[in-house]
């Protein structure tokens, strides 16, 4: 066993923020957390709070409110600072706000020394991935999204419900922009080994039209949750938990996140959800799966809702 420590620092301890900090450490996943936040306060008794729970988690976690400066000796930073949805508000009307909130958080980390991988939660977050990579001059492997990693969690739980089959054993991807313009990849999705397509002709009991609308509550799930109760946390931190442990324990893991495309799915500059292999070193390669003709016109028509959201913004 070596002896390396495993440092994760979090920016942003509002509710996604600590609903991370609080299901990392029960998932016992890295040996430090530092929790950084404008509100010292908050973060400091985040801290405290979270620091109780240690006899009761699975292995030890230093955890300590910090700021910028222990970014330098990081493994990870994953950002989940910002302004989020109101009732009625798309993900995407927070990008002003956000990137110019995202300028002052990266030079900070940046002048810190950071060398490790930059992992983004905030909204709208494919524009903010891209916004990282640019002001932090890092190389685009080390610049992760959240991309659709909750969308497709969404995707193969209501999967799993319908066809009643554990949710593990469910493939099937959304891609995409993580809002609106996301799309589920049909013609690629498996339930324990069996394609849903084959599913549907084994047995009338399944529908077309309960497909459709199962898609439909994937899309607008984070609409249906903020009405309800304001904002949507604990799903989110689960998937940046999976994230962080495909990165730290370098699982070579294929998950659905915002990556930089150089070409792949026939784009380039952009970085939008698509299955990646992910390990130590961030993204080791985009997945590219061959896609039908609809599904490509509904990606090809999410790249350029992103890239012309994201142009005036970046001008
Ligand atoms: C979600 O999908 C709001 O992006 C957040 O839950």
């Amino acid at each position: 066993m070596s002896d390396r420590v495993n440092r994760v620092v979090l920016v942003g301890t509002g509710a996604v923020g600590s609903s991370y900090a609080f299901a990392l450490l029960n998932q016992g996943v890295t040996e430090e957390l530092v929790l950084v936040d404008l509100n010292k306060e908050k973060s400091e008794g985040d801290a405290m709070d979270l620091n109780h729970g240690i006899p009761f988690a699975p292995s030890p976690t230093k955890i300590w409110f910090g700021d910028y400066s222990d970014c330098k000796d990081a493994d990870l930073v994953v950002i989940c600072a910002g302004a989020n949805q109101k009732p009625g508000e798309t993900r995407l009307d927070l990008v002003e706000k956000n990137t110019r909130i995202f300028k002052g958080i990266v030079d900070e980390i940046v002048a810190s020394g950071f060398e490790g991988i930059f992992l983004v939660a905030t909204n709208p977050v494919d524009i903010l991935t891209y916004v990282v990579w640019k002001f932090s001059g890092f190389p685009k492997e080390r610049v992760i999204g959240s991309g659709t990693i909750l969308d497709t969690a969404r995707f193969r739980f209501l999967l799993g419900e319908y066809f009643d089959i554990d949710t593990r054993n469910v493939h099937a991807y959304i891609i995409g922009e993580h809002g609106d313009t996301e799309l589920p990849v049909w013609s690629r999705a498996d339930v324990a080994g069996i394609t849903v397509a084959e599913w549907l002709e084994q047995n009338e009991q399944y529908k077309q039209e309960d497909l459709d609308q199962l898609f439909l509550n994937v899309r607008d799930a984070a609409y249906q949750i903020i009405e309800r109760k304001g904002a949507t946390y604990y799903g989110i931190a689960m998937g940046l938990v999976r994230l962080t442990k495909a990165i730290l324990q370098n699982e070579n893991a294929v998950l659905t996140v915002s990556a930089y495309l150089n070409g792949e799915y026939g784009h380039e500059d952009v970085y939008i959800g698509v299955p990646a292999v992910v390990n130590r070193k961030g993204i080791r390669e985009v997945v590219e799966l061959k896609l039908d003709d609809e599904e490509k016109a509904k990606f090809n028509h999410s790249v350029n809702v992103l890239k012309s959201t994201m142009e005036p913004v970046l001008e």
